[in-house]
């Protein structure tokens, strides 16, 4: 193959070579190392690799036309939604506004990345993956949660690491432990295992054990919390729906689950949207009672958290308000609510 024929990628200079590596746990990695200025012999590349590069260059070639494609869809879709007043969600510059500083949550979720040693390469890519996917569910909340990657050194940094700028992100990093971080009182360890279920989300710190283990460390995160005397419950799935398997979810998963529950979502409901069909989550025909005392007491948590919310705004805004004005928008918000709340 002439070196006209191999992508821009594959070449180092004018006529260096790569030679392509296949990472045997996650074949869809590529890897390329220098070996220098190719000679008759070095040129010489398998058929598997060949078929790669080719495939490489027909998508190299085929990228512009599909993102022209991307691009015009993109823009129909924006139309046709301004046309029928459907919203897209929040805007690039909505997002940016959309920060935990800014936000009326104050539910505390952490992901305990200490767990390194127990994960493979494989595994440790996936737990990234999946931190990346709750990061990105928070930045489009509108109200996102407070969250937070505790141990963040070793191994899992440095998967971290391969996503440029990831330390601008919108998300707390502490190389320190959950336990020097927050108070042992405020926290709860998530754990399928755990014989306490959780009914109803407080303004406190969720831990969700940063390990991606197909379940070869079963029960691991509940030994923790029992151990280092922490408190620790399981999301109440087993009280709103029939599994047919087992209730260890992911990490994403049980972010998600919190998340919709933040934003008003019955436990019910956030699970139905989360779950995925091959879990075979199906509601559960005779819990109405359960149910209802469950999702009501959430509605009213959330309600009274966002009573907090406001009068925490109200106050915030004393500067330039005055006191007198504060205490008028206060006696509104007590009018509006007093009817809504009943603690
Ligand atoms: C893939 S699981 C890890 C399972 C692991 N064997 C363990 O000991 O927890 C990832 C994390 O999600 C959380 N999790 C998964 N399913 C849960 C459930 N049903 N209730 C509460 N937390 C759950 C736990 O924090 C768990 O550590």
């Amino acid at each position: 193959m002439s070196n006209e024929e191999i992508p821009d990628a594959e070449l180092d200079g004018e006529s260096g070579a790569k030679r392509i590596k296949v990472d045997e746990e996650a074949p869809g990695n590529v890897k390329c190392e220098v070996v220098g200025i190719p000679d008759e012999s070095s040129q010489k590349i398998s058929k598997r690799q060949m078929k790669k590069m080719q495939k490489r260059e027909k998508w190299l070639q085929r990228k512009p036309e599909k993102r022209a494609k991307e691009k015009a869809k993109l823009k129909e879709k924006k139309l046709h939604a301004k046309l029928n007043n459907i919203n897209l969600g929040p805007t690039v510059r909505e997002l940016k506004n959309n920060t935990m500083e800014k936000s009326n949550c104050k539910i505390h979720v952490v992901i305990d990345l200490s767990f390194d040693d127990y994960m493979n390469s494989k595994g440790l890519s996936k737990c990234v993956k999946q931190i990346l996917r709750c990061y990105s569910l928070n930045r489009r909340a509108k109200n996102p949660m407070q969250l937070h990657v505790t141990s963040f050194s070793g191994k899992s940094k440095e998967e971290m690491s391969k996503n440029t700028g990831y330390e601008n992100w919108d998300l707390f990093f502490h190389e320190e432990d959950y336990l020097k971080v927050f108070k042992k009182e405020d926290i709860t360890y998530l754990s399928s295992e755990s014989e306490n279920v959780i009914t109803y989300l407080e303004d406190k710190v969720y831990v969700i054990g940063g390990l991606v283990d197909h379940n070869s460390q079963k029960g691991l995160c509940h030994r923790i919390a029992q151990d280092s005397n922490i408190h620790h419950g399981q999301l109440p799935i087993g009280e709103f729906l029939e599994m047919k398997t087992r209730k260890v979810l992911t990490i994403d998963h049980v972010f998600e689950i919190l998340l919709g529950v933040s934003e008003g979502k019955t436990w019910k409901d956030a699970f139905l949207a989360v779950l995925p069909s091959r879990k075979g989550a199906v509601q559960k025909e005779d819990n109405s009672l359960q149910e209802d005392e469950g999702d009501v007491m959430q509605e009213e948590v959330n309600s009274v958290q966002e009573y907090g919310n406001s009068i925490q705004k109200d106050l915030e805004g004393a500067g330039q308000k005055g006191c007198a004005g504060i205490l008028e928008s206060v006696q509104e918000d007590i009018d509006d609510n007093k009817n809504k709340i009943d603690v």
